[in-house]
């Protein structure tokens, strides 16, 4: 493994997932970035936009990923909104290999339509927004990908493999 493995993707594609098997997979540490965003600000992420909206938490993202610069073969999931900061696709670029996974509108909505932890979907929670808000990162998410993983209908084994066998390749 050379560097860090970022996991992007739109809320909903399973970045934590398989972030956590890919850890056991590959023997190495893996972190959460909106998890880091929280014990750093000492509040939840609804609160954080909340208290001081979402450019406010753009710039928390945009450090932490300045300072996971120094770390070395980590698995990173990112905040599905990462690459809507375009220096933030470079903070990546510069210290690892870009993984992108995707799944569509539909299958996002069933994974996230219970969960009220998500500010940007508040109010918003059907598959139409999600696919108008997909679409509009839609060129971003290709820019920053090294590879890119679709996972519906696909179980995290069978996800963790497919990416292990790219980063081989
Ligand atoms: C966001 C995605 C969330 C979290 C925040 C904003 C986004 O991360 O960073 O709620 O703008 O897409 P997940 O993709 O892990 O849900």
């Amino acid at each position: 493994m050379k560097g860090n493995i970022f996991l992007i993707g739109f809320m909903g594609t399973g970045k934590s997932t398989i972030a956590r098997e890919l850890e056991k997979m590959l023997n190495t540490e893996c972190m959460e970035m909106d998890e880091m965003i929280v014990e750093r600000q000492g509040m939840s992420i609804p609160d954080i936009f909340e208290q001081y909206g979402e450019d406010y938490f753009r710039d928390a993202e945009s450090e932490l990923l300045i300072d996971l610069k120094k770390k070395e073969n980590v698995i990173v999931s990112c905040g599905g909104g990462v690459v809507v900061r375009q220096e933030n696709i470079g903070y990546m670029k510069e210290s690892g290999t870009i993984i992108l996974l995707s799944a569509t509108p539909q299958t996002v909505y069933e994974r996230v339509k219970n969960n009220r932890n998500r500010p940007i979907l508040n109010g918003n929670m059907n598959v139409e927004y999600i696919a108008g808000l997909m679409e509009k990162r839609r060129e971003k998410y290709e820019e920053a990908a090294d590879i890119t993983i679709i996972t519906d209908n696909k179980n995290v084994e069978e996800i963790c493999k497919e990416i292990i066998k790219s980063l081989e390749n």
